[in-house]
């Protein structure tokens, strides 16, 4: 079959079973346009090595600029018979060209040394693409952060009350996170930025080509320094899963949050009717379904990541055909995270924030009780005494269904004589929230500051 890269040494054609096994059309073909991009390069230091003259690389580029315009417009397309998308351009190649020349592109490369490329090539653009989303929910959280400065609510930990926070601050928590997995994408393209181009099977080229001028043409830094590498490896594959992962998982720990946020219990928030959807049954439901799939799609993209892992486990040196299956998990993370980033950063910046409600709870469940630890601490009570005078007032008050602001004077006094009067000063939220002013606090000025810090992080990515 025209299709067909190889079959000189073989008498018979493939079982159909093994040809439908082997086929990949249906998921490489969105490296097309890259596959091209190659072959421009390729035709450009064949002709430097003098194994193509002016006359066959004009001729060469000339089918392959028809080739791609065809593949654009959609005018063509695999063949049922074409094994992959490497095999089906030489395919159209030829039937642009003629088989004198389109035969000639071949030389000195491997559809191992080119898929090692193009998927590099592939996931460089995307990772970009996918980090302009994060950058999109990082702004988000951001814009209710400096809408919200000054709100208070409470902060937890193991869910529980824990000590009131800035609203501002717990959503800048969010960004942080998604902050650094931008500059993880920026990290691992300077890893993704080595062309494999020219290491042909596994060996290199005995032809006189040069590496770097592919390399360059194809945006990448260089060209790899080991052939058997360059085409053997795929850990910059499985490091963009992994960041693709680490995205789905910070993005699913803002998701559970507004889910519960959104309940009756909580009434933190109000999801916009544009990102809630309904019931078929229930006529009164809001459900926070974008929240539900960011969280269920971080299952999916963790699913990329195991998997691509447990293909790579155990191949031995240089390529196996086992590498066909790095694709489907690369280009899933790559599709869910462009499908899941504009919903979510729409999510985001369209909450409504209950804010009396977060500020009555604030200072509720006894989360002031650090606040007074500290205060005696400050009077010169040693911190193991003072946590245990602040414990006893939380029983007191907690056996009369109190919280600490309603304990009298004397009831302060009853439990130690350190406990004056002026420890009421800590018993607001503004005292405590404001107390906290440490470089990372919660205090205003701190988180004012933080914003600041942040701003320009996100100045220099
Ligand atoms: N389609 C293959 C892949 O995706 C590339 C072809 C390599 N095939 C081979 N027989 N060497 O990895």
């Amino acid at each position: 079959n025209e299709g067909a890269l190889w079959g000189g040494r073989f008498a018979g054609g493939p079982a159909d079973a093994l040809a439908a096994l082997s086929k990949s059309t249906h998921f490489d073909w969105r490296l097309a346009p890259y596959d091209i991009a190659g072959s421009r390069a390729h035709a450009r230091v064949l002709h430097q090595a003098g194994l193509l003259d002016e006359g066959e690389l004009k001729g060469m580029l000339a089918a392959l600029d028809q080739l791609d315009a065809d593949v654009r417009s959609g005018a063509y397309t695999a063949a049922e018979t074409d094994e992959d998308v490497h095999g089906s351009l030489e395919r159209g190649l030829i039937e642009r060209a003629g088989p004198r020349l389109g035969g000639k592109l071949r030389a000195g490369r491997s559809r191992n040394d080119q898929i090692a490329t193009l998927g590099r090539m592939y996931l460089r653009d995307h990772a970009r693409i996918i980090a302009q989303g994060v950058l999109a929910t990082v702004d988000a959280l951001v814009a209710q952060a400096k809408e919200h400065h000054g709100v208070a609510m409470p902060g937890r930990t193991h869910l529980q009350h824990a000590q009131p926070v800035l609203l501002s601050h717990h959503l800048l928590a969010h960004a942080w996170a998604l902050l650094r997995d931008v500059q993880r994408l920026q990290d691992w393209d300077k890893r993704a930025a080595v062309s494999p181009y020219g290491s042909g099977a596994l060996a290199g080229s005995s032809l006189g080509l040069d590496p770097n001028a592919v390399a360059e043409e194809l945006g990448f830094d260089s060209a790899t320094w080991n052939s058997i590498d360059g085409t053997a490896s795929r850990d910059v594959f499985a490091e963009f899963a992994w960041v693709a992962a680490m995205i789905g998982v910070d993005l699913s720990r803002i998701s559970e949050e507004v889910i519960f946020w959104a309940t009756k219990e909580f009434s933190f928030v109000t999801l916009d009717d544009a990102y809630s959807t309904g019931s078929s049954i229930m006529p009164q439901k809001k459900n926070p379904d974008v929240a539900e799939l960011a969280r269920g799609k971080a299952g999916r993209l963790i699913g990329d990541l195991t998997g691509l892992l447990a293909t790579l486990k155990g191949l031995p040196l240089a390529y196996n055909r086992d590498l066909q299956e790095d694709k489907e998990p690369v280009f899933d993370a790559a599709d869910t995270l462009e499908l899941l980033l504009p919903a979510v950063s729409g999510m985001v910046a369209t909450l409504k924030f209950n804010t009396d409600r977060l500020e009555s709870l604030a200072p509720q469940g006894f989360a002031l009780a650090t606040d007074i630890a500290e205060w005696l601490v400050r009077q010169g009570v040693p911190f193991r005494d003072a946590h245990e005078l602040s414990g006893a007032a939380v029983q007191l008050a907690e056996g009369r269904g109190v919280e600490l602001w309603d304990l009298s004077d004397e009831d302060y006094a009853g439990i130690s004589e350190h406990l004056t009067p002026q420890v009421r000063e800590v018993l607001t939220v503004e005292g405590s929230l404001g107390s906290r002013s440490s470089q990372g606090g919660t205090a205003p000025e701190a988180v004012a500051r933080q914003l600041e810090q942040l701003g320009s992080q996100l100045e220099s990515v």
